[in-house]
């Protein structure tokens, strides 16, 4: 955690990282981090699953809160043409390239960690699913160009030293006509709004993630400006972490807060 002396003499907590921009070392500490904190497995500080890590009951318990929490993902991966080549970036522990490939897609996906893609690995080899998992930085991919049909990265680039990057290597990747289906944090967002009003960091509440970017729907037509369309739209205005604010909210309510103020930027952006 960093604290910070401010210009009045008093002492506050900083919420930010303490470096953003792109510094040598920079990768290995945000691998670190989501090595320490694996995604999905924690809400709030709570644990979602007491069952050991790659179990079914594990993968059961995860995937329920996932997609109770995170109402827009299902019809998002269910935009995808069953048997197109699609490539993950940053998949975690693969909650939703499982389900990618449970609806027909042929997938590979990578992460920047070990423990993700080998506990994917695992549980796609249980289940005989169309799924290969690798250790790889979004920033250097090892796939030739225009290799797959679609890139989907939920959550992931913006935590990269070099986001653009990520996005430039999404791009090459991509077949002509092929689609990223990318999330990015939105700044204008109620959650941003909150973290930065109670002074909660992002992420985590006990150990600070080295790279948290957020940015405003004209920073992602300019980071997407190589691509010949891109739509964006904001979502996901809160989830579970907010309580019965989010079990009470009623729907067409949570709907229009969140296409207003949502902190998921879903991008679709057509190479
Ligand atoms: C917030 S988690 C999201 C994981 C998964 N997409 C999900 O929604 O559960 C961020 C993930 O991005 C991965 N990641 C961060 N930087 C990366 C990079 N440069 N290349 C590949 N993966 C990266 C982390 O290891 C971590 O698993």
């Amino acid at each position: 955690m960093h604290w910070l002396h401010s210009h009045r003499g008093y002492t506050v907590k900083s919420i930010e990282p303490a470096k953003l921009e792109s510094a040598p070392g920079l990768v290995r500490k945000v691998a670190d981090f989501w090595t320490r904190n694996v995604n999905a497995e924690r809400i709030m500080g709570r644990s979602v699953s007491e069952h050991e890590r790659g179990s079914e009951t594990y993968f059961a318990e995860l995937e329920t809160q996932r997609y109770r929490s995170h109402r827009h993902l299902p019809g998002w991966i269910a935009s995808m043409r069953p048997g197109s080549q699609v490539l993950e970036i940053g998949c975690g522990i693969g909650l939703d390239s499982a389900r990618m490939a449970q609806h027909g897609l042929r997938v590979t996906a990578v992460d920047l960690t070990v423990v993700g893609p080998a506990t994917a690995s695992r549980r796609a080899h249980e289940r005989h699913l169309d799924a290969t998992y690798l250790c790889s930085d979004a920033e250097h991919l090892p796939f030739p160009d225009a290799a797959f049909d679609y890139v989907y990265s939920f959550g992931v680039m913006h935590h990269a030293p070099d986001t653009q990057r990520c996005v430039d290597e999404a791009y090459r990747v991509l077949r002509p006509g092929g689609q990223a289906l990318i999330m990015l944090y939105h700044r204008h967002s109620l959650n941003e709004a909150v973290h930065r009003m109670l002074r909660v960091p992002f992420e985590e509440r006990d150990e600070l993630c080295p790279v948290v970017r957020r940015y405003t729907v004209s920073e992602i037509r300019a980071m997407f400006s190589r691509f010949s369309k891109v739509e964006v739209r904001a979502d996901f205005v809160f989830g579970e972490g907010y309580g019965s604010l989010f079990r009470w909210t009623p729907l067409p309510v949570y709907r229009l807060l969140s296409h207003w103020l949502g902190w998921h930027l879903m991008i679709r952006a057509t190479r």
